[in-house]
C-alpha cells in the first residue's frame, strides 16, 4: 500500500519525506487555505521535496475554467496529479487530461457508481472519503470494499483506489486488507502507525538490560 500525506504543511511534508516511507502528497483548497501560502509556489515546493504524485486541485467548478486551471497545474512538474471533483465537468476534464498523459485524482467520491464513472474517465486515482461518510453514520470502509471489488472485476480499469478522509490507523489497515492501493492520511495518523505500547515497553527493557552488560557495539 502506498502512503500519501494529506497536508499542505511544508514542515510536515519534509519530515515525513525523510522517513523514506512517503509515496506522495495530496492537497485540497481547505488545506491550502490553512497553510496561508500562495498556491502555485507551494505546489512547486512540494514537488521538489517529493518525487511521487502530488495532487493539486482545480478551484473552478465549470468545465471551461477548470480546463484552463488544469492546464496551468499540469505544467508545474512531471509528478503533478491534477485533482478534479467528481462532477460531469470534472470527469470531462479528467478524460482529456488522462488521454493526454497527465495523472488525475478524482476527488469527493462518495458512492460506488461515482467510482465506476471515474475509472471510465481514465482517472489515475479515485478518492473515496471514508471519514466524512462515517461522520454522517454511513459506512466509509464499506465504500472502499465495494470499489475494490468492482475494480477487480474489470482488469481494464487502471484507476487506483486512494482512500481519503482517513481519520485513524484502522481506516488504513482495513483498507489495506481490501486491497486499496493508496491511503492519504493526515500527518498525525501516519505518525500514529508507528505506535504500540508493547514496542515502547519492550524497547525500554532492552535498553535497561543492555546497560547491565556494560558493553558497546561501537
Ligand atoms: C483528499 O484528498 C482530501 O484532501 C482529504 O482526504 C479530505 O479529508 P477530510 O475529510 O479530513 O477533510
Amino acid at each position: 500500500m502506498k502512503f500519501f500525506v494529506d497536508t499542505a504543511d511544508i514542515d510536515d511534508i519534509r519530515d515525513l519525506a525523510a522517513t523514506g516511507l512517503l509515496d506522495g502528497v495530496t492537497t485540497n483548497p481547505s488545506l491550502v487555505a490553512k497553510s496561508g501560502r500562495k498556491f502555485i509556489p507551494l505546489i512547486e515546493e512540494i514537488c521538489e521535496i517529493v518525487s511521487g504524485p502530488v495532487s493539486a486541485e482545480v478551484a473552478a467548478t465549470d468545465y471551461e475554467t477548470m480546463r484552463k486551471e488544469a492546464e496551468i497545474l499540469r505544467k508545474i512538474a512531471d509528478n503533478i496529479a491534477v485533482k478534479v471533483p467528481l462532477t460531469p465537468a470534472g470527469l470531462k476534464v479528467c478524460k482529456e487530461l488522462s488521454d493526454g498523459g497527465t495523472m488525475v485524482n478524482v476527488t469527493l467520491c462518495f458512492s460506488p457508481a461515482q467510482a465506476i464513472l471515474a475509472a471510465k474517465a481514465g482517472a489515475t486515482f479515485v478518492s473515496p472519503f471514508v471519514g466524512r461518510l462515517d461522520d454522517i453514520s454511513e459506512d466509509g470502509l464499506g465504500l472502499i470494499s465495494d470499489i475494490c471489488r468492482i475494480y477487480e472485476n474489470y482488469p481494464s480499469f487502471d484507476t487506483e483506489v486512494l482512500v481519503a478522509s482517513v481519520r485513524n490507523p484502522l481506516h488504513i489497515v482495513e483498507s489495506a486488507k481490501m486491497g486499496a492501493h493508496v491511503a492519504t492520511c493526515p500527518p498525525s495518523v501516519i505518525r500514529q502507525l508507528y505506535n504500540h505500547p508493547l514496542t515502547t515497553q519492550g524497547l525500554e527493557t532492552f535498553v535497561e538490560d543492555w546497560k547491565k552488560t556494560g558493553q558497546s557495539i561501537l
